[in-house]
């Protein structure tokens, strides 16, 4: 099944897939890799003025020769910056008379998300985004309380999702839906790049098998089937292709799901061996105070 675009609760249209300029591209000129990314058929690229990649994005955008709406471009405010100068200045950067998707970059270095956020629906009024969101917030609460006290919902929410976060973004996850926020997962591939060997490799593996997919673009199917868009990047044309290509795939079954979330749940390889670890902790000093026990209780027998 084809990656449909996905609706928003402001009537605007997400692409499912985006591709990223940040994590290990910040601070890069990645001009190169973002006119690769768009030449093999991404349309929705992700950036923040904190990645100081919004200037390549512009110039990769020139260099493409689409047209505006042919694009779907994301940047996300940063922090202590007056929000109608940020906003202006990540518009120039990017060579654009307006964002698709302005987001809250991370709450944490936000004082007041209200009204932050009343400064975001401004942005939307006058024109400079179509669509407007945030990203990191993980904190239910937060979120509600945001909600309770706005006039525009959240679009989005660009979160860290992939199997073995799943169980502990569930409750956020659980509020966006209610409200229709989309979720956007960012790091979804963690299972392959940062945590492989562990339990999740097996189910990935099988419907990997079964529909003549690679890992990735199970995890890809995973995302999906969460609803979530996947915010992704790559250097090599052979993975960006790779991850395009989950367009032809079809969908995960629910028991195919339902075996990542329950491999995803038992957590990654590094937790696993830490509870080993603490479990072997744990039973040595058990012998140790079984063995003072003996020793202590025989001297008394003897005795
Ligand atoms: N809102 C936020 O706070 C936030 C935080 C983090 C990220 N993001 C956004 O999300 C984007 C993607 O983040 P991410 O990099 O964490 O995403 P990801 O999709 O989990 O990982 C992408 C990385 O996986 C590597 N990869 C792909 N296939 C692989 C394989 N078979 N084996 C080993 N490595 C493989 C790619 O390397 P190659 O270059 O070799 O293909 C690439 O570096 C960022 O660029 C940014 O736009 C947002």
């Amino acid at each position: 099944m084809p990656l449909e675009p996905i609706l928003l609760n402001d009537g605007n249209k997400i692409p499912a897939i985006a591709y990223g300029t940040g994590s290990k591209m910040k601070y890069h000129d990645i001009t190169q890799y973002i006119e690769q990314a768009i030449e093999v058929g991404f349309s929705h690229i992700d950036t923040a003025a904190f990645y100081q990649t919004e200037k390549y994005v512009g110039k990769a955008i020139k260099e493409s020769g689409l047209a505006r709406s042919e694009l779907f471009i994301t940047t996300k405010y940063p922090r202590d910056v007056p929000i109608q100068k940020s906003v202006k200045e990540s518009l120039a950067n990017l060579g654009l008379q307006y964002l698709d998707l302005y987001l809250i970059h991370q709450p944490l270095f936000i004082p007041d998300i209200v009204k932050t956020w009343k400064d975001f629906e401004k942005v939307q009024q006058d024109g400079l985004a179509k669509s407007i969101g945030i990203s990191n917030v993980v904190d239910v609460q937060q979120l509600e309380h945001l909600i309770k006290h706005s006039e525009v919902k959240p679009a989005v929410n660009q979160i860290e999702l992939h199997p073995y976060n799943y169980y502990k973004m569930k409750p956020i996850m659980d509020v966006c839906a209610k409200h229709k926020i989309v979720v956007e997962a960012y790091s979804s591939l963690s299972p392959i790049t940062t945590y492989p060997g562990g339990p999740v490799d097996v189910p990935l593996k099988a419907a990997a098998q079964r529909i003549g997919a690679t890992p990735t673009q199970v995890v890809f199917l995973w995302v999906k089937a969460k609803g979530a868009v996947i915010v992704t990047t790559s250097t090599t044309k052979a993975h960006m292709e790779e991850y395009l290509a989950v367009s032809d795939l079809p969908d995960l079954t629910k028991e195919e799901v339902a075996d990542i979330d329950a491999a995803g749940a038992k957590g990654p390889p590094s937790d696993i061996a830490a509870r080993l670890a603490i479990n072997t902790k744990e039973k040595a000093l058990g012998v140790v105070i079984v063995m003072i026990f003996l020793v202590y209780g025989w001297g008394r027998i003897c005795y």
